[in-house]
């Protein structure tokens, strides 16, 4: 990587990037002149779509939840040369309300969206140059629990504890994000079955994330419509919101 590195305005390693949101953001790095490693389970997608980047681009395929293949990638991606960002956007989602809940599938959900975030947060710091990005991804899911949103709503507010710590830990070496997307259109939305306001591409959400971690803001939340609702929501009493959250259950 050391003699590619001057073409290219930065490095950034992606996790979850072979489809969806993690794909757009991909393209979109790649055509503001990144270089990108790329990193998901399905060594196939993230080939083709690092060849269809350009020439540099790597594809490092990874099991997030699996600290040894993360552990892994972390020493490869280190002998590399420093990253300028690191950002995950890898999970898998099944909704569902709780008493239907399968409790293997919960478990991966779990170790996937929660565990490997925290694989992640511990080990990707190494491959930062002083000073680099490090951003998770939560949800807007995980502001407040609301019905049918088991267990995926549940990892996504343990993620958003987990940026709000690592950002006071890490203060002065690494610039600790947050993203916390509404509804973007990808496989994982498509399981829904309700309409989901405020739905956006993933291409619109890639360009909303990026000018987002561009600023000094610590959160990314888009749309502004549907995240200040829900925020609202989050700082109600209980006794405002719980009847309010009660009528989406039915
Ligand atoms: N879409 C939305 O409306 C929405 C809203 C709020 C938040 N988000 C969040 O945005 C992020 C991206 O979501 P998306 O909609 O783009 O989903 P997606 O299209 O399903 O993409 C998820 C990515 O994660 C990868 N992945 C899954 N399990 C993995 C594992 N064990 N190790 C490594 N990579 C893994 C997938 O590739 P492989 O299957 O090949 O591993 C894929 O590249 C997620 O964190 C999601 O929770 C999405």
């Amino acid at each position: 990587m050391p003699e590619h590195t001057a073409r290219y305005r930065e490095t950034i390693w992606i996790i979850g990037a072979s489809d969806g949101i993690g794909a757009a953001l991909a393209r979109e790095w790649a055509a503001r002149g990144a270089r990108l490693i790329l990193s998901a389970r399905g060594e196939a997608a993230l080939t083709q779509l690092a060849g269809s980047l350009g020439p540099d681009h790597v594809a490092l395929p990874l099991d997030v939840a699996d600290c040894a293949s993360m552990e892994a990638a972390v020493a490869r991606i280190s002998a590399l040369g420093p990253l300028d960002r690191v950002v995950t956007m890898a999970a898998l989602y099944d909704p569902g309300r709780v008493a239907d809940l399968d409790a293997e599938k919960a478990a991966q959900i779990i170790a996937v969206n929660l565990t490997g975030s925290f694989h992640v947060a511990r080990l990707a710091p190494r491959a930062l140059r002083p000073g680099g990005q490090l951003a998770l991804c939560g949800s807007v899911a995980g502001y407040v629990g609301l019905p049918q949103g088991q267990i995926y709503s549940a990892t996504k507010a343990g993620v958003i504890n987990l940026a709000e710590s690592l950002r006071a830990e890490l203060a002065g070496q690494v610039d600790v994000r947050l993203i916390n997307p509404g509804f973007v259109d990808t496989r994982l939305t498509r399981r829904n079955s309700f309409s989901m306001p405020g739905l956006q591409t993933p291409e619109a959400a890639a360009r909303k994330i990026i000018a987002g971690l561009n600023s000094r803001r610590f959160e990314i939340h888009f749309p502004r419509r549907l995240t200040w609702g829900l925020k609202l929501l989050r700082i109600l009493p209980y006794r405002a919101s719980l009847p309010l959250t009660r009528r989406l259950a039915h």
